[in-house]
């Protein structure tokens, strides 16, 4: 029998400020409901120097050792995906692996490709473990990101920051993988970048958007065979996406998740025999069906509409919140997952929600991670935005937390959990 691999268990962990997005927009002279409506958002995390994507990371994989009760001596690989490293050599991998104290016989390294770095990194661990070279150990994945493209741009309301931390096992209690299956779709586009020595991204925002919808569909399109080729999906009164519980997608911004549905749901029009709706007008008008996207994506978004753009870690965060909201009610359930990274990669894949799924999510307590944060004016996030990223606030860290310390001729000194 094939191994069972995937995601046994997640922990979450953001930044301890935020900022309410319609408080943005009137400080930015925009309507409101551009930025709710328009974008999706409710609010924004809004992180400081000392809350950087190594102390993020360390948070969130110390919460899940802690929460999960994660046997740390078998753990054998550890992977960050990130594209907001702080460093150019020495990896956030090994910085978690030192804070959090794991065992030494450990494969540890960063993966970067944008917001896909992460994906790139559970396929990594999920096939090191398939293929039996983990023999019987597991992986740490942890996605960890700031999202940061300055004041008063146009991505300003798309900012965010985070990090979700995963636990890759042969006790898929999340989600069992359909190792195989994947579909993947590269191509050599500028998009969206950060040029080494700047802290904010560079961004051709509306180009990203068409960018992230062409490398989705010859994502879907691939993974749509395979999962046909192995009866999973069939041309049937009903479309094969639809055939699918949940599909979640990497979300910027929560309206892209929209765009993207209608996305994946035009393949399958366009791709039926059954040449039904007939005109090119109608079949777009079908893919953005209202009822398939409250059915199979809207309950996904309430943790990225809180939190913002997570860049690696948005997918794991609608993952978290899609399970949050359903893992009960989705046991036993086959869906699908979207990565996307600029420059660009697209990944599709799918996996079976586990029966454990609800027990799981519960000891991740994200209730309480989220009510924890504080509430801060725009004044108070553009004082923080301001601040040098090398010099953080004297603050100590909230129990179970880490924050940057100080630099000291280069090395970062963290402190707490
Ligand atoms: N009420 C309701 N809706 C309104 C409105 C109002 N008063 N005013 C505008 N809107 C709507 C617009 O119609 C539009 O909706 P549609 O896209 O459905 O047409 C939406 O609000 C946004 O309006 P604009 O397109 O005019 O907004 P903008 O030009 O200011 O920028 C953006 C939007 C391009 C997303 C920008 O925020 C940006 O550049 N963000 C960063 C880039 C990004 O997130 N790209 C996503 C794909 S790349 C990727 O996924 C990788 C990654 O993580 C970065």
């Amino acid at each position: 029998m094939k191994k069972r691999v995937g995601i046994e268990a997640l922990a979450v962990a953001v930044p301890r400020r935020y900022v309410d997005i319609e408080d943005l927009a009137r400080a930015r002279g925009v309507d409101p409901a551009k930025f709710t409506a328009g974008l999706g958002a409710k609010e924004m995390a809004v992180n400081d120097p000392g809350e950087d994507s190594v102390s993020l990371a360390a948070t969130a994989a110390a919460r899940l050792i802690q929460q999960q009760s994660v046997d740390t001596s078998r753990v054998g690989m550890l992977v960050v995906g990130t594209e907001t490293g702080v460093d150019h050599s020495k990896p956030i991998a090994s910085h978690v692996h030192g804070l959090l104290k794991l065992p030494r016989a450990m494969r540890t390294f960063d993966s970067q490709h944008a917001c896909y770095g992460g994906t790139a990194g559970l396929m990594a661990a999920v096939e090191w473990i398939a293929s039996g070279a983990g023999a019987g150990r597991t992986a740490l994945v942890v996605c960890t990101d700031i999202a940061r493209y300055g004041l008063k741009t146009a991505g300003e309301p798309t900012q965010g920051g985070g990090a979700v931390a995963l636990l890759v096992s042969e006790t898929p209690d999340l989600l069992a993988l359909d190792v195989g299956l994947n579909g993947v779709c590269t191509s050599d586009v500028y998009d969206f970048w950060r040029p080494v020595g700047r802290r904010e991204a560079l961004v051709d925002g509306h180009y990203s958007i068409t960018c992230y919808l062409d490398a989705m569909a010859g994502a879907y399109r691939g993974w749509r065979q395979r999962a046909m080729e192995q009866g999973l999906v069939r041309w049937d009164s009903k479309l094969p996406s639809e055939q699918l519980s949940r599909i979640l997608y990497h979300v910027p911004f929560c309206k892209m998740a929209r765009k993207a549905h209608a996305q994946v749901r035009l393949c399958d029009l366009e791709d039926a025999a059954d040449s039904s709706p007939a005109t090119p007008e109608a079949r777009d008008e079908a893919a953005k069906s209202q009822a398939s996207y409250d059915a199979q994506v809207a309950k996904s978004l309430g943790l990225n509409a809180r939190v913002g753009n997570v860049y690696t870690a948005s997918l794991y965060l609608a993952l978290a919140g899609q399970l949050h909201a359903e893992g009960a009610a989705l046991a036993n359930q086959r869906i699908g997952l979207l990565s996307y990274g600029s420059g660009c990669c697209a990944e599709f894949y799918s996996g079976v929600v586990g029966e454990k799924a609800a027990e799981r999510m519960a000891r991740a307590d994200l209730d309480t991670v989220l009510a924890k944060r504080e509430r801060v004016s725009v004044e108070e996030y553009e004082r923080l935005m301001n601040l040098p990223y090398d010099a953080p606030e004297a603050i100590a860290p909230e129990p179970g937390t880490f924050r940057l310390a100080e630099i000291h001729e280069h090395r970062r000194k963290y402190a707490g959990a």
